[in-house]
């Protein structure tokens, strides 16, 4: 029969072959976190027990409270299940469920679904890394945008598709992307100004 904690040993044995450390970019990366922060990782943590068994459905559990794994998230469970950060993150990185980025205000994401793969939605993806100058899993470092490629979501006539929060654009094409970037910016760059308005007329 399948065993969970057998899968998990196996996992942290490969890790510990490998050698795999805490990534130094991820350490570099390393942002204070709110005490708010802190104290979800922390709720999250106690509900289970210290078991190394338990260690995917922590992680789980603090991706739901935040979105994303901290490194900071990465290390408490380390030390609460008394393994390596390097195991943790190994382990981590093995499912692509967990992301170690937070989503940017746009999160963007590319089907690479079949039907959009066939009809170029790699390139679409390319697009956007280049232009944001991020990759897929990372974030803008202005927390703007995020980049993540996800599997078909069901509007397979309209490939290649990619979505911004929830809003489907169908039929991508590179000059879309920056067509749809541009937006953003033009948006923002409204707002900005608005507030500077508001704030002078304030004061
Ligand atoms: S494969 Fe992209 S929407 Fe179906």
């Amino acid at each position: 029969m399948f065993h969970v904690e057998h899968l998990f040993n196996q996992l942290i044995i490969f890790y510990k072959i490998r050698k795999e450390p805490f990534p130094d970019k991820e350490l570099s990366m390393l942002q204070e976190l709110s005490a708010e922060e802190r104290h979800k990782i922390s709720t999250c943590i106690q509900l289970f027990q210290e078991e190394r068994r338990n260690l995917i459905p922590i992680l789980q559990r603090i991706q739901e409270s935040l979105a994303y794994l901290p490194p900071e998230a990465i290390q408490m469970v380390a030390k609460y299940l008394h393994l390596s950060d390097g195991e943790v993150y190994g382990v981590a990185t093995f499912y692509n469920q967990f992301r170690f980025h937070p989503p940017g205000k746009h999160p963007l994401k590319v089907c690479l679904g079949t039907a959009c793969h066939v009809r170029g939605g790699d390139i679409i993806l390319e697009n956007f890394e280049r232009k944001l100058g991020i990759r897929e899993g990372q974030t803008s470092p202005d927390r703007e945008f995020s980049i993540d490629r996800v599997a078909c979501v069901g509007c397979c006539a309209l490939a290649p598709v990619a979505l911004v929060g929830e809003k489907v654009y169908g039929h991508m094409a590179p000059s879309k992307v920056e067509g749809l970037i541009l937006g953003f910016q033009i948006e923002k760059e409204r707002q900005e100004r608005e507030k500077l308005k508001d704030d002078s007329e304030k004061s």
